[in-house]
């Protein structure tokens, strides 16, 4: 291999290891680590210095000197400048390992964990590989006296305009198609997050891929009067969403949506059916964005649990609850109020009895007493705060099944149970995020 020159925007040739977190290929270098953006493990590639560091340096594909078997043509004309897909050049089955080889990556370097336990680690394909997103969030900005919306450019707050997005489902799609027409119509500008100023901040669409609902949300800077809000009705009504909703979010930064949101057309909440539950959710919970694919993870977390009393952390609109409470007492923790009013009313409509409780998980475990039989956690990207895994251990709970959508932090959290005495019995991947580089796992831990 040619060695890297040190100058920025020079062009070297490498060999590309493995992938990184973030997409990019890893190439090592006597100078050190290389990201090479657009390029795969197992090629050989031409690429350009962008940036170096004092430990790395990041690059950029400028040829593929010796593709990938795995590499296709990417389906999206945007592919490479939005940041929303980073694995479009491969093909999926390419995909799936890859995910499991970044699970394993995380579990053996930052877990610490031998890597024989990671040899049958599988990641078990979306059914749907493409349209199967039923949440999507288009940031809107003014760009030279027009309202422009789409998808972030990758790394940045600039805006690639888009037409549609297929990894987003039908019903999204054609949502966006409707409200894009509308939008010139309206009376706002765009947001810009520079400035702070501009009225519209972000489109919020969600769908109920298996009830055919859809919400639509407009986010906007601060209050709007009686004119605005009827233009953003009769915006929202061409798309025709079983509700619509509006977020005021009067925050400067880049958080999407504010705390308080007014319903205009329909009750501001949507169902989508999983298996056989139904789940009411708003603009503001969360849900989870492959609907088919959630059903085959939450059968499988499900199917993990042992013992008659379950404590669920970070529960939700209680999706994920339905299934642990066919067979369980189920305690449930949720610190944001609305999701936990939306379980309250889902667990009713199910017919489930389930202990609710709208706290935070790490102040909530301080005043939990119980002897679980398991623990099931679904942590944010930020994984869990140090007190719930010592809570964990604290109550001498033989068996946690932790719910992770980031292997970096499910790597750091099994590492602090497994000082705790815990060992991994099992662990699988699902992939929750076609074309992109996210994956979601399942680890059972046990005492
Ligand atoms: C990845 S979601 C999982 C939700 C649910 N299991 C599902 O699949 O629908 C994480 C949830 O944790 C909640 N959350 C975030 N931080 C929390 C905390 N410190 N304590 C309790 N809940 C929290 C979020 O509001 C969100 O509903």
């Amino acid at each position: 291999m040619e060695r890297p020159r040190t100058a920025s925007g020079e062009t070297s040739r490498f060999e590309i290891e493995r992938l990184s977190s973030d997409g990019s290929g890893i190439a090592r270098t006597d100078r050190g680590v290389v990201f090479v953006s657009g390029a795969l493990p197992g090629e050989q590639v031409d690429a350009e210095i962008v940036q170096r560091r004092k430990d790395f340096a990041l690059a950029r594909t400028t040829a593929v000197v010796r593709p990938s078997p795995g590499r296709v043509v990417p389906r999206c004309p945007v592919f490479g400048q939005c940041g929303g897909c980073q694995l479009q050049h491969v093909d999926y089955p390419l995909q799936l390992s890859l995910k499991a080889e970044l699970v394993r990556d995380a579990m053996t370097r930052i877990g610490g964990f031998p890597p024989e336990l990671f040899e049958a680690l599988e990641c078990v394909p979306s059914p749907l590989p493409w349209g199967y997103r039923n949440k999507a969030s288009f940031p809107v900005q003014s760009l030279r006296g027009r309202i422009v919306t789409g998808f972030y450019r990758a790394g940045t707050h600039r805006l690639v305009p888009l037409k549609r997005c297929p990894v987003n489902a039908g019903p999204l799609d054609a949502l966006y198609g409707t409200v894009l027409r509308a939008l010139p119509s309206l009376p706002f500008s765009g947001y810009d997050e520079r400035t702070h100023e501009g009225k519209l901040r972000h489109l919020v669409m969600r769908a109920g891929l298996n009830t055919g609902q859809t919400l639509l949300s407009f986010v906007v800077n601060g209050r709007l009067a009686a004119k605005g809000i009827k233009a953003l009705v009769a915006a929202g009504a061409s798309g025709r969403p079983t509700t619509l909703t509006l977020n005021h979010n009067s925050k400067p930064g880049n958080v999407i949506l504010g705390t308080h949101t007014e319903p205009l057309i329909g009750s501001g909440r949507i169902a989508e059916r999983l298996d056989g539950w139904t789940l009411e959710f708003d603009t503001t919970s969360f849900f989870q964005v492959n609907t088919g694919q959630t059903e085959r993870l939450f059968r499988y977390a499900a199917e993990q649990v042992r013992g008659t009393d379950v404590l669920e952390l970070y529960s939700g609109v209680g999706s994920l609850t339905c299934y642990l409470a066919r067979g369980a007492r189920v305690t449930a923790v949720e610190e944001w109020r609305s999701a936990v009013k939306m379980a309250e009313r889902n667990m009713e409509a199910n017919g489930l009895e389930v202990r609710t409780l709208c706290a935070r998980a790490e102040e909530a475990v301080g005043d939990l007493h119980g002897s679980y039989g398991t623990v099931v956690v679904d942590p944010p990207r930020d994984g869990c705060d140090r007190a719930v895994l010592e809570a964990i251990h604290g109550f001498r709970v033989p068996r946690v099944v932790y719910v992770s959508c980031n292997p970096a932090t499910l790597a750091r959290d099994a590492r602090i149970l497994a000082g705790h005495g815990y060992r991994l019995a099992s662990i699988r991947s699902f992939d929750m995020f076609p074309q992109t580089v996210h994956v979601e796992t399942v680890a059972v831990l046990e005492r």
